[in-house]
C-alpha cells in the first residue's frame, strides 16, 4: 500500500522536501500528493517546481477563522490523505480540522516537548539556558504543540548559539526524524492508543 501524504507548510519547506525525497527513495511507502500553505512561500515554489499539487489557502480570503478552517479541511480532504503532516505550518489548527483527520495528523515541533511549546521554541530554549533541545513529531490534539509523541531527537545547544544557527542544526536533525516518524506511522508500527503511542517491531 502506498500512503497518500499531504504536508502543510508556511515557509522554506525543507522538511517537506526531506519527506518527498524519502518517499522517492522508497524509504517510506508513501507519496507526497499535495503541499498546502497558508501563504505564498518558498516551499510552495519548490513543490510546484517538483510537479507536486499545491494549494495556497489564505485566512485573509475568508470572512472568519472558522470559514478558513472549514476551507482548509475541505482542501486537504479533497486529496484523500492517509497522513497529514504539519511541518512548519504557522497556524493553529481548529478542532473542526483536527477532528476530521484525527489519528492521521502529525506535527513537527522544534523542541523536546513538553518543553518550549509555541511559535518561538528555539529562541525560548536559548533564553532559558537549556543545554539540550531538539525536535518532536507528535499526533495533533486540540491543545497547541501537544499530543501523543511518535519520535524525538536531541540537539545540543552550544555556547553562543544564535537562534538561526541552532535552528539550522535542529532542521538537519528533523530531516531524518520526520521521515522516520512518518514511516513508523504509515507501516502501523506506531499506533495511537488513547493518549499514548504504542510501538511494535522496534522504533
Ligand atoms: C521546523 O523546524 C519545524 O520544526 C518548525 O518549523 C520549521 C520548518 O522548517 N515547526 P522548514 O519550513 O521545513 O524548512
Amino acid at each position: 500500500m502506498t500512503a497518500r501524504l499531504v504536508v502543510l507548510i508556511s515557509g522554506a519547506g525543507s522538511n517537506m522536501v526531506a519527506l518527498r525525497d524519502a518517499c522517492e527513495r522508497g524509504e517510506i511507502p508513501g507519496e507526497l500528493v499535495a503541499v498546502v500553505a497558508d501563504r505564498p512561500c518558498d516551499g510552495i515554489a519548490l513543490a510546484r517546481e517538483a510537479g507536486i499539487d499545491t494549494v495556497v489557502i489564505e485566512p485573509g480570503d475568508f470572512a472568519s477563522r472558522d470559514e478558513w478552517s472549514a476551507g482548509l479541511k475541505q482542501v486537504v480532504g479533497s486529496f484523500e490523505p492517509d497522513l497529514v503532516v504539519s511541518a512548519g505550518f504557522m497556524r493553529i489548527l481548529a478542532p473542526v480540522f483536527v477532528d476530521a483527520f484525527a489519528g492521521r495528523l502529525l506535527n513537527l515541533h522544534p523542541s523536546l516537548l513538553p518543553s518550549f511549546p509555541g511559535a518561538h521554541a528555539v529562541r525560548d530554549a536559548i533564553a532559558f539556558g537549556a543545554r539540550v533541545t531538539g525536535s518532536t513529531v507528535h499526533f495533533i490534539d486540540n491543545e497547541v504543540d501537544h499530543g501523543p509523541i511518535v519520535a524525538q531527537t536531541a540537539v545540543e545547544i552550544e555556547p553562543g548559539d544564535s537562534e538561526d544557527e541552532l535552528h539550522e542544526r535542529i532542521k538537519a536533525a528533523e530531516h531524518k526524524l520526520l521521515p522516520d516518524a512518518c514511516r513508523l506511522v504509515i507501516e502501523g508500527r506506531a499506533r495511537l492508543e488513547g493518549s499514548r503511542v504504542v510501538f511494535s517491531g522496534g522504533r
